[in-house]
Parts: structure tokens; C-alpha cells; sequence
């Protein structure tokens, strides 16, 4: 009798320690799947940001100049290459976007990046170009930028080597840099609308075409998103819109859902396939008219906060 009890109690142990181990393995699978949904859930929030809020996709891909609002060329997103000597008149040196995809930015840490991305300084040390919009990004949460970082990391490797941009101005003219670290930055909670709004329309950098500049390029004060710029790119020729509330030049009397309706009609496919000609722009539809709902919502309702412009513009003047 004794023997069976020592052999059922052998057993038991035996059972016990299959149960507990095979506990012990389920919970770190719990463990890991939960690792992996909250990356994917970074990274899917990381592409919506680089396509439809921040647009790194936007600059850093080929764009399409005969196609309405210049919407990318699928298979080249991330991989730079856009001649900026040759789209602009005038552009003040040579500079080719750069590649930001893992072939291009495969040995720079996150760290790297984040400072290219919020200070606009490059692995060597160098100062960027404000085209690539730092000034904005500065304002960037942290973890928005972590999960922007893990996308472009995402995406595919495409191998093309641009040549070195040769500025004819020091690049030192262009200001002084953010010096803000963006680990202080916090994010509005969303159902501030107001204040989420202002954050999106900062990282968006809506004011680098809607702010009002003098000839020299400087943003004029107190005319913020008053519109009237002109970018004579090849070729056309577009101005930027009034988007203050102004009810006579801006867009006062616009309703949210007509906010909401602009751009999802202007990034519609048969829109975006459309050969407007001279009567082409460089506002970003096909990019921004991704946004949610609730992200055009929020735009929507900061937008009617800032100062109310009378400035009239006239988008096309040919
Ligand atoms: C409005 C256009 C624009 C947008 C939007 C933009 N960039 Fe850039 N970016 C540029 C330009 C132009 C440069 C080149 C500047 C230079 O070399 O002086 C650049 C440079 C960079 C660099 C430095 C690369 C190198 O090899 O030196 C990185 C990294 C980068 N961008 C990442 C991003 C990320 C990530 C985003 C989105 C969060 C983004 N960019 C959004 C235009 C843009
Ligand atoms: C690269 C420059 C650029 C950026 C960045 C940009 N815009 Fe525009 N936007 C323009 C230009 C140019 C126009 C006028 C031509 C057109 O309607 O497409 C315009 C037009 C508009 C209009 C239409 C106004 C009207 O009277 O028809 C709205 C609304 C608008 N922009 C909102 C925004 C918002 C919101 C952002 C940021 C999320 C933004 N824009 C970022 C260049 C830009």
C-alpha cells in the first residue's frame, strides 16, 4: 500500500509541476501577445501619423506634379529623392529629400532620429534644411514620436542612395533651433478639442503654408493662418487659403461638416487621379483627407479660436 502511495504521490508531483510550469508558459504567451498587440497598436498609430497627420510620407516619397494635390507614386514611400533645386525656383542650394526608410536611416538610433525629427540636427551633427518642419515637430509628444519612429522602421527597404545636398547659404541663417526637449512635451487629452486641435494643427504644420509670411519667408504676427502665400512651383502656381473664421475671406461660415466633406471630396480617388493642369496645389489632400473623423473635428474647433483674419486671396491668379 505504502509503495502505491509513493507512487501516486510521485505522480501527483509530477502533475503538479506540469500544470504550474505549463501556467508558467501560458502567462509569459499572455505575456508576449500583449507585447505584441501594444507594438502593433504603436506602429499602426505611427502610420497614421507619418501618412495622414505629420506626412513624412508625404515629403519623403516621390511625388506625382501632374496629379491633383501631388499625391505620392506607390512603391517609393520613405525612399526620398525629390530634386527640391528642381521644384522649386529659386531653391538656395542643391537637396535631394532624404531616404528615411531602414536603407536609408538603418544605422541611426532612435535618439538620432528623434533629433533630426524635434531639433533638426542630422547624425553628424549638421544642421537640416526647415523644409523637414522641426520648428513644429518640437511640439511632438513622445510617445506619438516613439510611434512614428517604429513605423518608419516598418517600412520597406528601399535601396537609393541620393547625392549630398550643397547649400549656397550657411545653413545658420535658417534660425536658431528648437531647444525644447520633446520628453517635456505633454498631449492634450482628446476630449479637449480645442486644445487636442492645436496640438494636431502644430504637429501638421499647417501654419508653415497657412501663416501669413513676409517677402522674405518670416511669418507676419497676428496674421496666422491667414493664407496668401504663393508657392510658384513647375508647374503652376498656387496661393494658400485664408483658414482663420473670417466669415468674409476665411472660412466662417463653413460647418464642421463641410470642413469634414472638403476633404474627403478633395482626396478621393477620382479627384486624386485628376489632371488639374495649372490649377494643381501643393495642399496635401490626399495625406490630410485621411484624418479621422474626430482628428478633422478637433482641427475644425481650434481653427475657429485663432484670431479672425480679413485677408481675401485669391488661390489661382492666372
Ligand atoms: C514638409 C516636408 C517634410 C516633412 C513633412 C517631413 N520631412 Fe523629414 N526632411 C525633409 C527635408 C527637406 C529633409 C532634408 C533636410 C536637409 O538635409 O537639410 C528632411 C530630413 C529628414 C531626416 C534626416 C535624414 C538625413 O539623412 O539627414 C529625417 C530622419 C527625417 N527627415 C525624418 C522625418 C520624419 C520621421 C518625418 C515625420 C515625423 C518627416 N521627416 C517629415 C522634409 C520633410
Ligand atoms: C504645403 C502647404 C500646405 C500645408 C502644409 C497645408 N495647406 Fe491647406 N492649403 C494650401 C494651399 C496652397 C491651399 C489653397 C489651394 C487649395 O484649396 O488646395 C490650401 C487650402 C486649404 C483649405 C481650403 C480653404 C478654402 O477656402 O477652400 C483648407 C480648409 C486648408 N487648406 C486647411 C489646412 C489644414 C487644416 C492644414 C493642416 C492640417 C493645412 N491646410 C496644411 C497649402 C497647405
Amino acid at each position: 500500500m505504502k509503495k502505491y502511495a509513493f507512487f501516486y504521490s510521485l505522480l501527483c508531483l509530477g502533475t503538479v509541476t506540469i500544470v504550474v510550469s505549463s501556467c508558467g508558459e501560458q502567462a509569459k504567451q499572455a505575456e508576449y501577445a500583449a507585447r505584441e498587440d501594444s507594438m502593433k497598436a504603436m506602429v499602426e498609430r505611427g502610420k497614421y501619423l507619418a501618412y495622414s497627420v505629420v506626412n513624412c510620407v508625404d515629403c519623403h516619397s516621390q511625388l506625382d506634379f501632374e496629379k491633383f494635390s501631388l499625391p505620392l507614386v506607390p512603391g517609393t514611400e520613405g525612399a526620398g529623392g525629390m530634386a527640391l533645386h528642381e521644384a522649386f525656383k529659386g531653391f538656395p542650394g542643391k537637396l535631394y529629400i532624404p531616404n528615411i526608410t531602414p536603407a536609408g536611416l538603418g544605422d541611426w538610433t532612435d535618439a538620432e532620429i528623434a533629433r533630426a525629427v524635434t531639433r533638426g540636427i542630422n547624425k553628424k551633427g549638421d544642421t537640416l534644411f526647415p523644409m523637414m518642419p522641426f520648428h513644429y515637430l518640437n511640439a511632438i509628444a513622445e510617445e506619438d514620436l516613439n510611434a512614428v519612429i517604429a513605423f518608419i522602421r516598418t517600412l520597406k527597404p528601399i535601396e537609393k542612395i541620393h547625392p549630398a545636398k550643397e547649400m549656397f547659404v550657411p545653413m545658420a541663417v535658417f534660425g536658431p533651433l528648437p531647444e525644447n526637449n520633446y520628453k517635456n512635451n505633454v498631449k492634450p487629452d482628446t476630449a479637449d478639442k480645442v486644445k487636442y486641435g492645436e496640438y494636431l494643427v502644430t504637429i501638421a504644420h499647417c501654419g508653415e503654408c497657412h501663416h501669413t509670411k513676409s517677402p522674405e519667408g518670416m511669418p507676419i504676427p497676428g496674421m496666422m493662418f491667414a493664407g496668401g502665400n504663393t508657392e510658384s512651383l513647375i508647374p503652376f502656381q498656387v496661393t494658400s487659403a485664408n483658414i482663420t473664421a473670417d466669415s468674409a475671406t476665411g472660412i466662417g461660415e463653413w460647418s464642421e461638416l463641410m470642413f469634414i466633406a472638403k476633404f474627403r471630396t478633395n482626396a478621393a480617388t477620382e479627384n486624386l487621379q485628376s489632371k488639374p493642369g495649372k490649377f494643381n496645389t501643393i495642399m496635401p489632400w490626399s495625406f490630410y483627407g485621411t484624418m479621422t473623423d474626430s482628428d478633422l473635428k478637433a482641427i475644425y474647433a481650434y481653427l475657429r479660436t485663432v484670431p479672425h483674419v480679413r485677408n481675401a486671396v485669391e488661390k489661382w491668379k492666372y
